[in-house]
C-alpha cells in the first residue's frame, strides 16, 4: 500500500508544505498565482543538490529569478548562509514564499519584476543568479537571454538555470554555449522523488 504523502516534508534541508496543507489551502482562497507559480516545480530540487555539490563559501549574495514559492532561494539562505533576493513577475507568489520562509525560519527579500527587466542596479553585487523552471515557453529564451547579458555585464559570477530539458531550454543552452562558452549537464536527485533534468552553468570569465 502506498503511504499517504505527509502534509509537511523536509528535503535537501528545506521544509515545505504539500498543496493539501491547511495553510496552503487558506492562501489559495486569497492568492491565485498565474504563469505556473501555483506550486513547487521539480527543477528547484536539482538546483539545490547541485549547489550543495559546489561547496560554495558561506555568505553569497544570491538572486532566485522566477522564484515562485522560493524554495531554491530559501535553501540558499538556510543552508549556505546566503543573502537572498527572490524575484518574480507575479506578486501573488510571494505569500506562499513568505509562508515557506517562516516555516524554514529564514529571511529573504522579494522583488516583483520580470527577469528581462532586471537592471544593472538590481544585479549589482549579486554573486549567483539562479532560476528553476523559468524557460518553459517557446518565446522564453528571448526573455532570459537579456537577463543573462545584463547579469554578466553587472559582474554576476555564476548563473545557474535548471530545467527538465524542454526544447525552449535546450535552445537557450545552445545560445549560451555559443555566446558565453556555457556548459549544460545532466543531473538527477532521488528526493523528494526521482527527478532528472539539465543544469545550464554560465561563469563570468
Ligand atoms: C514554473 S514556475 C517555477 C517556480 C519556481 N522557480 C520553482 O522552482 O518552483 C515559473 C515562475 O516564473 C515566473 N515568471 C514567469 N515569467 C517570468 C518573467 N518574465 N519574469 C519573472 N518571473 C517570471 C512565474 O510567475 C512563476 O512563478
Amino acid at each position: 500500500m502506498p503511504q499517504p504523502w505527509p502534509e509537511e516534508k523536509t528535503c535537501h534541508g528545506v521544509s515545505f508544505y504539500h498543496s493539501r496543507h491547511t495553510r496552503i489551502r487558506q492562501l489559495k482562497r486569497l492568492h491565485s498565482p498565474r504563469d505556473f507559480g501555483y506550486r513547487v516545480w521539480t527543477s528547484c530540487w536539482l538546483l539545490m543538490d547541485y549547489l550543495r555539490s559546489l561547496r560554495t563559501p558561506p555568505g553569497l549574495r544570491v538572486m532566485d529569478v522566477g522564484c515562485g514559492w522560493g524554495l531554491a532561494g530559501i535553501y540558499c539562505a538556510k543552508n549556505l548562509q546566503a543573502t537572498v533576493t527572490c524575484v518574480d513577475a507575479d506578486p501573488e507568489v510571494f505569500p506562499y514564499l513568505r509562508l515557506h520562509a517562516e516555516l524554514n525560519q529564514v529571511q529573504v527579500a522579494t522583488q516583483c519584476k520580470r527577469y528581462e527587466n532586471l537592471t544593472a542596479q538590481d544585479l549589482q553585487g549579486i554573486d549567483l543568479l539562479m532560476g528553476a523552471d523559468i524557460c518553459f515557453w517557446d518565446e522564453m529564451p528571448e526573455q532570459v537571454l537579456p537577463m543573462i547579458d545584463q547579469a554578466l555585464a553587472s559582474g554576476v559570477r555564476l548563473i545557474l538555470i535548471a530545467d527538465p530539458g524542454r526544447s525552449s531550454f535546450e535552445r537557450l543552452a545552445n545560445d549560451c554555449a555559443v555566446n558565453y562558452g556555457a556548459s549544460t549537464l545532466n543531473f538527477s536527485v532521488r528526493q523528494p522523488h526521482d527527478i532528472s533534468g539539465r543544469i545550464l552553468r554560465i561563469t563570468n570569465r
